[in-house]
């Protein structure tokens, strides 16, 4: 199994252009099954999009990449069902649910797992689609799902404003017969860039301000040709090696709005912050003053897929930082292998008590998710010598060529 072997090298610097989003790029994918074909510029290379254009595949669409550009043809399989061994390619593969309730009025899937970060309900994905007509069956793992009249338009008001409900949701009712309403629906900015390609492809969705996302369907979707929004979670990262290294980066090809929530924190830390149109750059103090409190929202709030980051950085901060996490059950996961390299911290529930030291030290360390394996590539870069971090395909899900990326900026990484 490859390794990442990170060499602690001193502060980074640098221009690092940041890729296009997992998190718009996995729902627009399963957008793509509704056009005549797409062209999605900007979208990102990563193990998790490879997994959504093998549901694409298995479903009678052709994927081709030109560079950055992934063509997507369409398609008509007969099998409206996604097999087990592709559900648990991708958890977020549920998000084919609705594309394929728009699509062919039903769908086979099997329940998606629970994840590194804690088990994945999806009863407000379904109680909502029941609203429109689906009716659900579950045999063992299999749900099967069907609509037995007619896919309609509803009033939905969801009770936690889910990210991936909201997506299943906007892409049922693209096709449905009718208006949707959604209301206290998930505001990330992967919403709106979802809204963006259907409305790019014909679909007619309406973003509001207070949370309310309006849906009426269409009878069908074109061909269209969209740009996924930059990664929020990758910017932030990147930001992040800067800041615990005590060096000074700018990242590029960016969306500053979407990382606001984070800013103060890093400016609380004694970063500061230069903000462009496109690009943030960042200048880190020679040592990080610990940030007080943390707490997750959803958008636009701290985001939480930004906590494990920016928890690296707390490891090394002069102080102590509180992190409440109030989104998902296991985030703190990755902390028992932040602790191999000497970091201090407590987790009791949703809360995690970090404690700054001087230094962190090499260790042989393994990912145990996605945006802790990144906590562990930002915390090494200040160890010194050289640490061993395993189970990098939690880090390749949604980081692409992050090492490269990295020694751009003067981290010494090796992959073996
Ligand atoms: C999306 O997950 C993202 N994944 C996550 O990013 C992100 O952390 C999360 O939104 C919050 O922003 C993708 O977009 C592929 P939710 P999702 O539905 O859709 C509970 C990463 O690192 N819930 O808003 O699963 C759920 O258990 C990933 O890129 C229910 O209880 O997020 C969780 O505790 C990690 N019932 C909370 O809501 C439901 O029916 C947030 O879930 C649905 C969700």
């Amino acid at each position: 199994m490859e390794r990442y072997l990170v060499r602690g090298a001193g502060k980074l610097s640098g221009i690092l252009p940041v890729h296009g989003a997992k998190n718009a790029a996995l729902p627009i994918l399963a957008a793509s099954l509704l056009c005549d074909g797409c062209e999605l510029h900007n979208c990102p290379r990563l193990s998790d999009v490879d997994a959504a254009c093998h549901i694409l595949n298995h479903l009678g669409c052709s994927t081709r990449w030109q560079n950055e550009t992934l063509l997507i043809g369409a398609g008509d399989s007969r099998d409206c069902s996604i097999p087990d061994h592709l559900m648990r390619e991708m958890r977020s593969s549920i998000v084919f649910l609705g594309a394929m309730l728009a699509k062919y009025r039903q769908a086979k899937l099997t329940f998606p797992g629970g994840c590194e970060l804690g088990p994945r309900p999806i009863d407000l994905h379904l109680s909502s689609l029941r609203k429109m007509g689906v009716c659900f069956e579950q045999q063992g793992d299999a749900l099967y799902c069907s609509v037995p009249k007619e896919l309609h338009g509803a009033s939905i008001d969801l009770p936690f404003p889910s990210v991936g409900a909201t997506e299943n949701i906007m892409l049922a009712a693209s096709l449905a017969k009718g208006d949707t309403v959604i209301r206290n629906a998930a505001r990330e900015p992967e919403i709106s860039d979802l809204a963006g390609f259907l409305n790019a492809a014909g679909g007619c969705v309406h973003m509001e301000k207070d949370g309310t996302v309006r849906i009426h369907g269409v009878e069908k979707l074109q061909h269209c040709t969209y740009s996924v929004i930059p990664d929020r979670i990758v910017g932030i990262t990147y930001l992040c090696c800067a800041a615990i290294t005590g060096g000074r980066i700018t990242i590029c090809n960016t969306e500053p709005n979407h990382m606001r929530a984070v800013f103060p924190i890093f400016e609380e830390m004694g970063c500061r912050l230069s903000i462009g149109s496109h690009e943030v750059s960042l200048q880190a103090p020679e040592r990080l003053k610990a940030a007080r409190s943390i707490t997750t929202m959803p958008y636009p709030g701290f985001p939480t897929d930004a906590l494990a980051p920016i928890m690296a950085l707390s490891m090394v901060a002069r102080g102590t930082s509180i992190f409440t996490e109030n989104i998902f059950q296991n985030r703190y996961k990755q902390a028992w292998e932040l602790c191999r390299m000497g970091a201090e911290i407590r987790t009791e529930g949703r809360i995690a008590v970090v404690r700054g030291v001087e230094h962190l030290h090499p260790a042989s360390v393994i990912c145990t998710d996605l945006r802790g394996g990144a906590a562990l590539v930002i915390a090494a870069l200040v160890t010194e010598g050289v640490t061993t971090i395993g189970e990098i395909r939690h880090i390749e899900r949604g980081y692409e060529n992050l090492p490269a990326v990295l020694n751009q900026a003067g981290a010494c990484i090796t992959v073996e």
